[in-house]
């Protein structure tokens, strides 16, 4: 067979070898071409046949990625979507009615249409080390498992679990697969080889989900199972801001699992969810991840040691991540009090990531206490995320610059302070970049990069490499007064505690935020971050003449700090804001509007002083660093959602009645 994407070989004891290597690219992924080679295969090998056939991938990274997102992203009406879907179901149902057993070798990550290939072989097994992910993660980006997965799974490992894994999209390791029943086997890599022969010697009867999980996918089961799983889903995402959850617990329970059973014009269908914005956006969002991604690359030297300066909430926790990512970590604070929780906090997370006792032991191994600072002088680069102050900040640079290496970077998580503020005491101020994480560390994807007036565009495109070395997203950002996440989300928190002082309560404050599709309304937000930070940041940022909140003084003035102190704007409870119910029938559009207005504004004063690049960046940034309703694909996205002069008449109302901080800034002219 003349073959582009794949390999076939059949060894001497005729079992067949079917490699995924997609051609020029270092990622296997399935466009039109890969699935139609991949069906022309399948049709050979159910002629010939061979006594069994093993499907791996001879890519490093991973078994396959999915559908090809370019491809995909291509479609543009409902008739290719539903082409597209229609040939990745005919080609897998065909590999899953191949007459002899067929096994899936599934290592790194298996996401969507890999898992949907491995579901349609008779057998699977992972590797059982860390990197394997096995996911349904097409919810993500606003559409289903459509290449059989919703039909296939279910039966496997009972519908409870299935819908789980499709409706949060999370992805499970070798390990967990097995105990799912979603793998056969899980075994290191380098076994493979065997593993494939011995199983296919004599291939063990598929598997079969046990009583308690089989129940759930019984017909008349099924209601109840599907009547939760609604209740849940509804708990975190409406179906007119997310369809795809909706349509995936319709698709399971309607219609077999089948997206070709589904009429055309059932809100569950293919073409109704890629005609939906939600989609559009989801899409887009997955891309431009895609593109900060891209921005880590380059011919760099990745980092070997870190140091870490202040172990407190921030520089332990980014400590404890880096060291988690696989660098050796150097952790220094004032005295070895001030480490010990950094470490025990760093602890729980790698037992909780990564299980295994010998993985977590060698984690902690290369997280090392060092309270005399000697990491200062080995380490490629050292982020400093001492107490907030420029004065204590620019003492310490002075003293530990000299100990340095000559190429190493200095870095500062400052969340305030620009950066030409600490340089002045540097030699070698080009060598200073801003990495300002988010809290929490383990769970925030981005990290801004900042830009100084002298950092060196080396240094920049260092910090881009470092956030992608440890898994984060990096967003380049020019050093200026809240770079772009606070500066965004700032103003909407102060306007939220502005209505608060009005006599708005909190609860319908949180409600027209969460209506207008944010993860979590202002109010409860400001309570989680902490509101001597929302203090500190909205004192640095507000602008000449807004007010000061009241009821955010008076929670100062009592040290009612939010959830830390158990009290803030609301009481908490065991982690949880206790909220009085209901927002009664209060129309919470124009309060959405007021509270996202000042956010709106200001991401537009951002693109104009060009602080970001670009309006895609400038969203992510946004929805990555904030939550900002992804479904509305960010503050510029959202913008051009209602349209400029809709929102600027609400602007200009809105300055009538609160005065000067609602005036919109120049930048709304060049949209
Ligand atoms: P924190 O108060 O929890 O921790 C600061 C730590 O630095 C303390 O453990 C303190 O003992 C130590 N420290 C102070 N002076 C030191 C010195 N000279 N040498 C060694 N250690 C010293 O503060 P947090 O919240 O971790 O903030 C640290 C930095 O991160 C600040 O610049 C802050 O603006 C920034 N940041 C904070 C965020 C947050 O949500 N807390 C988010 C993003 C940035």
């Amino acid at each position: 067979m003349d073959l582009k994407h794949w390999k076939l070989e059949i060894d001497a004891q005729n079992l067949a070898w079917l490699w995924f290597d997609r051609a020029g690219t270092a990622t296997n992924t399935f466009s039109t071409e890969v699935l139609e080679e991949l069906g022309s295969i399948a049709d050979h090998l159910a002629a010939m046949p061979p006594k069994g056939l093993a499907i791996l991938s001879a890519k490093d990274n991973g078994f396959a990625a999915g559908a090809d997102i370019d491809e995909f992203t291509t479609i543009s009406s409902a008739e290719q979507a539903m082409a597209f879907t229609t040939l990745g179901n005919v080609v897998f149902d065909k590999v899953a009615a191949l007459p002899f057993p067929t096994l899936a070798m599934i290592h790194g990550f298996c996401m969507g249409g890999g898992t949907e290939l491995a579901l349609a072989c008779r057998y699977r097994i992972a590797d059982d080390g860390p990197k394997t992910r096995m996911a349904l993660p097409e919810v993500m980006i606003g559409i289903v498992p459509g290449w059989g997965g919703a039909k296939r799974m279910p039966p496997l490992i009972g519908a409870a679990n299935a819908l789980d894994l499709m409706l949060t999209g999370r992805g499970v390791d070798g390990r967990r697969a097995k105990k799912l029943g979603l793998v056969d086997d899980a075994t290191p890599r380098r076994h493979f080889a065997n593993a494939v022969r011995l199983f296919l010697a004599s291939p063990p009867p598929p598997h079969r989900p046990r009583f308690a999980a089989a129940v759930t996918d019984w017909p008349l089961v099924r209601s109840l199972v599907a009547s939760m799983s609604r209740k849940k889903v509804a708990e975190k995402a409406r179906q007119d801001h997310y369809p795809a959850p909706y349509a995936i617990i319709d698709l399971w329970k309607d219609f077999g699992g089948d997206v070709r059973n589904i009429p055309l014009e059932h809100p569950a269908s293919m073409a109704s969810l890629f005609a939906h914005p939600t989609t559009r956006n989801l899409i887009r969002l997955f891309k431009l991840q895609d593109r900060m991604k891209g921005l880590g690359k380059g011919d760099i030297e990745p980092i070997r040691h870190l140091h870490v300066i202040g172990a407190g909430a921030m520089g332990g926790d980014i400590a404890a991540w880096a060291a988690f990512k696989g660098i050796t970590v150097t952790l220094q604070d004032l005295g070895p009090e001030r480490i010990s929780p950094a470490v025990q906090r760093a602890h729980a997370l790698y037992r909780k990531r990564l299980k295994q006792p010998h993985l977590v032991q060698a984690a902690f191994d290369r997280l090392i206490p060092d309270v005399k600072g000697d990491g200062v002088a080995k380490a490629d680069l050292v982020i400093e995320a001492i107490v907030e102050n420029a004065e204590i900040k620019r003492k310490l640079f002075a003293g530990i610059e000299p100990r340095m290496k000559a190429g190493a970077i200095l870095a500062t998580n400052t969340s305030s302070i620009p950066l030409q503020e600490l340089s002045g005491v540097l030699e070698r101020p080009e060598r200073l970049v801003g990495l300002h994480f988010f809290n929490p560390v383990a769970q925030m994807m981005l990290v801004e990069i900042v830009e100084g007036p002298q950092t060196s565009p080396e240094v920049m495109q260092a910090g881009q490499a470092f956030a992608r070395q440890i898994d984060k997203l990096p967003l380049p950002c020019k050093s200026a007064p809240g770079f772009l996440v606070n500066r965004v989300l700032s103003p909407y928190l102060m306007e939220a505690m502005l209505m608060l002082d009005e006599g708005v309560p909190g609860e319908t404050i949180d409600a027209a935020a969460r209506d207008f599709g944010m993860p979590m309304g202002p109010i409860e937000l400001a309570d989680m971050v902490g509101l001597d930070i929302c203090w500190a940041v909205g004192q640095e940022l507000a602008k000449p003449g807004t007010p000061i909140p009241k009821k955010l003084q008076a929670n100062i003035e009592a040290k009612n700090l939010g959830k830390k102190t158990g009290k803030g704007f609301y009481t908490w409870v065991k982690g949880k804001p206790q909220k009085a119910s209901g927002s009664g029938s209060v129309d919470l559009k124009p309060i959405a509007d007021r509270l996202v207005l000042p956010a709106l504004n200001e991401a537009v004063a951002c693109l104009r002083e060009k602080i970001v690049t670009d309006a895609d960046l400038c969203d992510a940034g946004v929805i990555f660093g904030t939550g900002f309703a992804p479904h509305r694909g960010g503050p510029i996205s959202a913008i051009e959602e209602r349209g400029k002069e809709s929102w600027l008449k609400t602007m200009a109302e809105l300055r009538a009645k609160h005065g000067d901080r609602f005036v919109a800034d120049s930048g709304w002219d060049s949209l």
